[in-house]
């Protein structure tokens, strides 16, 4: 990291923050945002060095097909949710089905929460109609209010404090938790360039930079162009870094990801959760894991059969069927088997209540979605739904 000194007394930019990133935030030209820059460069860091190595440690353990992972959480946390109570109950569910897990698998598994900063969304749109008025969409409490007005949905930097207070009180109650070295630990998808670039520190011991905002950043579908903002900053973490693959990936264009995000072909430097769509067959996934393992890198491969796997019902409420997401799952670790390899484990968007988000087992039909139907964003599924997951998975 260059910490050479600008003439107004500023660190001088990195290459990623004069890139062009994907989905950031329009402050404006907010005049909080010089400030709000300066506070997070300087507020204390929320995960440690020696944390985020022995996170990476534990997954190179299941890059070597020794352990797996389960990641769970929800798809944006919410910030008025960030207490010791919910987050002890999000911390139990993740351990109660990482358990399932490791029982049927016979591996120890790594616990790892899309928690303490899951605060910012990628939207495939920037605006959407509500009651009749055009409004800014909900970009998670990072960057503005679900709200459907104009002054909730306005994007206020200010916010990147508040996430960063709410995440530090989830961090704390996950480092309470922590029992061993399989967690639980925290993760989020990197997206805000202004939240996350000036939360970048030294490791006391290797002087490398690593992300203090949390244990393991990963980049998402819309945000993974090489020479773009988010790859590049990804790229020079010590980190253990994950990184979303759909199905418009060509397995030229992984490859090449993983040529920037693991030059070093290091075990637990990189995660690829394919997050492909039920429909996606098992002779269009294997070409992508097979570059990948041509090229010799040897990563974790977890499966996000959620984000492939959204769809609306007839009255505009989006959800997601347990029985594609079984499917997706299933034809992840068929192709990974067949190529001799590890399925390292699942990504997850889950709720510690009993909410009715997605299709399948207790929520019988699309009449049952509105019973509690609570997300901020994407369905996510609820502990009986996961549970049934995790058993026809790993049958
Ligand atoms: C997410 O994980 O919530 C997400 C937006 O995923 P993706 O980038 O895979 O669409
Ligand atoms: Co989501």
């Amino acid at each position: 990291m260059n910490e050479s000194l600008t003439v107004q007394g500023a660190p001088a930019p990195e290459v990623w923050d004069l890139l062009p990133a994907e989905q950031q935030p329009q402050w404006g030209a907010h005049p909080d945002l010089p400030g709000v820059r300066r506070a997070l460069r300087t507020a204390p860091a929320l995960t440690t060095a020696e944390d985020v190595r022995t996170l990476r440690r534990q997954l190179a353990e299941v890059a070597l097909g020794r352990a797996r992972v389960l990641q769970t959480g929800d798809c944006a946390e919410d910030i008025h949710e960030c207490g010791a109570t919910h987050t002890a109950a999000k911390a139990r569910l993740l351990a109660e089905l990482a358990d399932r897990v490791a029982l049927r698998t016979g591996h120890p598994v790594v616990r790892i929460g899309r928690m303490g900063g899951q605060f910012a969304k990628p939207r495939s749109r920037p605006t959407e109609t509500a009651g009749g008025v055009d409004l800014p969409v909900f970009r998670g409490h990072l960057v503005n209010s679900p709200e459907p007005n104009a002054p909730a949905r306005r994007h206020d930097p200010n916010r990147m404090l508040q996430a960063y207070e709410a995440s530090a009180a989830v961090l704390r109650a996950l480092d309470g938790a922590r029992t061993d070295a399989y967690g639980p630990w925290a993760s989020h998808e990197a997206l805000v360039m202004d939240y996350e670039s000036p939360q970048m520190r030294r490791d006391p011991e290797t002087g490398d930079p690593y992300l203090a905002s949390t244990h393991f950043p990963w980049i998402g579908e819309r945000t993974r162009q090489p020479g773009l903002a988010h790859v590049e900053f990804l790229a020079a973490l010590a980190n253990p870094v994950g990184c979303k693959i759909g199905s418009s990936a060509t397995p030229e264009q992984v490859v090449r990801l993983c040529r920037v995000l693991d030059p070093g072909r290091l075990p637990g430097r990189l995660t690829l959760i394919l997050r492909m769509g039920a429909g996606t067959p098992a002779s269009a996934v294997a070409p992508v894991v097979e570059a990948v393992q041509g090229a010799g890198h040897p990563v974790v491969w977890l499966s996000d059969p959620l984000h492939g796997n959204t769809v609306q019902t007839a009255t505009g409420v989006k959800t997601r069927r347990l029985s594609d997401a079984v499917a997706e799952a299933l034809t992840f670790r068929k192709v990974l088997e067949e190529q001799g390899l590890h399925p390292g484990g699942l990504h997850l968007e889950t709720a510690a209540a009993d909410v009715t988000e997605c299709l399948g087992g207790p929520v019988t039909g699309e009449h049952a979605l509105s019973e509690r139907y609570e997300s901020l964003c994407d369905p996510r599924l609820n502990p009986a739904q996961a549970r049934e997951l995790i058993d026809a998975v790993f049958s």
